[in-house]
């Protein structure tokens, strides 16, 4: 693990280890992939104010993401199916996490179940929720997520329908997976994966199978999630699930200031400027690109939270000074945990922590907290 320096680094390492249609499903965007790769390409419009004989000593990166201490803004995505980059992904990432003192946010589409989590980890983890047709269910995921003593609902409002990805389709790759002689290739190209995946028995998605209406086994499961994503969700849906919950509450997959507002205006606790990592609409703006005039709309009210394209502990201080009170990176775990699982979570943690601290000092600042726009050399993103 120590060989890898970066987070390419770790996608490099990914790709060597995981079956292809598997790394595939983490490393692609919707259509064209436009979305997916302006995420990247806008942090580096954004330019660090480099400053000089300042007191850069006795750092501290650490700070709160709804009232919570963490050592760093950087959150774990929930991610779907990260317990197909690794045997036992989600488990392994959540220990990795709590050990370093970040949130972890397991996915409704997780392979480890909420329970499984919930018994390997002692910091409380964040519940990503979908909401389906299935109320019942959603009101059993939420009555299950309570009892692992949850401590925040990120409800994703972005994926009402599914976007198109012409990688998984190309590879044949459903949700749940089912198995051609290809993908029997794919994997035995890959032993140590394989390895892993015959010691658990943790390989069908556990927080859905034996717990939704009829769904024992993985082709019963196939056909309720074709149907199951809710096309008619409405700000309505958000107020009772809210009232349910009744905990913190994160909106993720806010990229318009009008809906911004409605959030706002919902009394949820922070919303993730998001554009669910590019796989959704293809064509919309990079998310650190709206970042400034969501903030500016809303960051009075409630906290402004972003993910999509966060590759380097610099792009943390970026979207930091632009007014982001937490950050979430999605591919860069998965990247680490495909390449090492728990050890290659934490090296792309160290990765993003020191790139941060370094850079941090390198703008004159001793404290995260501290930071604001004045780091920049101007804001290419104006608000309004
Ligand atoms: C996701 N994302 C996602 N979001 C969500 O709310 N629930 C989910 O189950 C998933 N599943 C998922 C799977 C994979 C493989 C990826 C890459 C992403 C979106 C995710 O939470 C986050 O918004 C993006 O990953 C952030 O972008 P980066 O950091 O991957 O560039």
């Amino acid at each position: 693990m120590a060989a890898a320096l970066t987070i390419d680094d770790l996608k490099r390492q990914a790709k060597r280890r995981v079956p292809k249609m598997f790394f595939d499903y983490a490393d692609s965007g919707s259509w064209t992939e436009s979305t997916y790769r302006a995420n990247e390409s806008d942090f580096s419009r954004i330019k660090l104010r480099q400053r000089v004989l300042v007191d850069m000593t006795e750092r501290s990166l650490a700070g709160t993401m709804i009232g919570e201490p963490v050592s760093m803004p950087v959150a774990l995505a929930p991610t779907g199916m990260t317990g197909m980059q690794h045997a036992d992904g989600e488990i392994l990432a959540a220990e990795a996490a709590e050990a370093f003192g970040v949130p972890f946010t397991l996915s409704t589409m997780s392979i480890c179940s909420i329970e499984d989590v919930a018994l390997h980890t002692r910091r409380p983890f964040w519940f990503q929720l979908y909401v389906m047709k299935d109320r019942d269910f959603v009101y059993n995921l939420m009555d299950r997520a309570k009892a692992a003593k949850c401590s925040a609902l990120v409800l994703t409002l972005d994926l009402q329908i599914l976007g198109q990805r012409h990688k998984d389709l190309r590879n044949g790759l459903s949700a749940p997976p089912k198995f051609t002689p290809k993908h029997m290739w794919q994997m035995a190209t890959r032993p140590q994966w394989c390895i892993g995946m015959a010691n658990t028995h943790r390989r069908h998605f556990g927080n859905i199978v034996g717990h939704a209406k009829n769904v024992t086994d993985m082709s019963s499961l196939s056909a309720w999630t074709a149907e199951q994503f809710d096309a008619k969700l409405s700000w309505d849906d958000v107020a009772w699930i809210k009232d349910y919950w009744g905990g913190k509450l994160i909106l993720k997959g806010v990229l318009d200031v009008e809906d911004a507002r409605a959030a706002a205006d919902s009394g949820a606790d922070a919303i993730i400027v998001s554009n669910h990592g590019g796989r959704q609409l293809d064509g919309a703006p990079s998310s650190i690109s709206m970042l400034p005039s969501i903030v500016e709309a809303v960051g009075d009210r409630m906290e402004v939270h972003i993910d999509g394209g966060i590759r380097s502990g610099q792009d943390v201080l970026r979207a930091t000074a632009l007014g982001a009170k937490g950050t979430y990176i999605g591919r860069p775990f998965l990247y680490g945990l495909g390449a090492g699982g728990r050890d290659g979570v934490t090296r792309a943690l160290d990765i993003i922590a020191k790139e941060l601290d370094i850079s941090l000092a390198l703008c004159g600042k001793r404290r995260l907290t501290d930071v604001d726009a004045s780091i920049l050399m101007g804001n290419p993103f104006r608000s309004g």
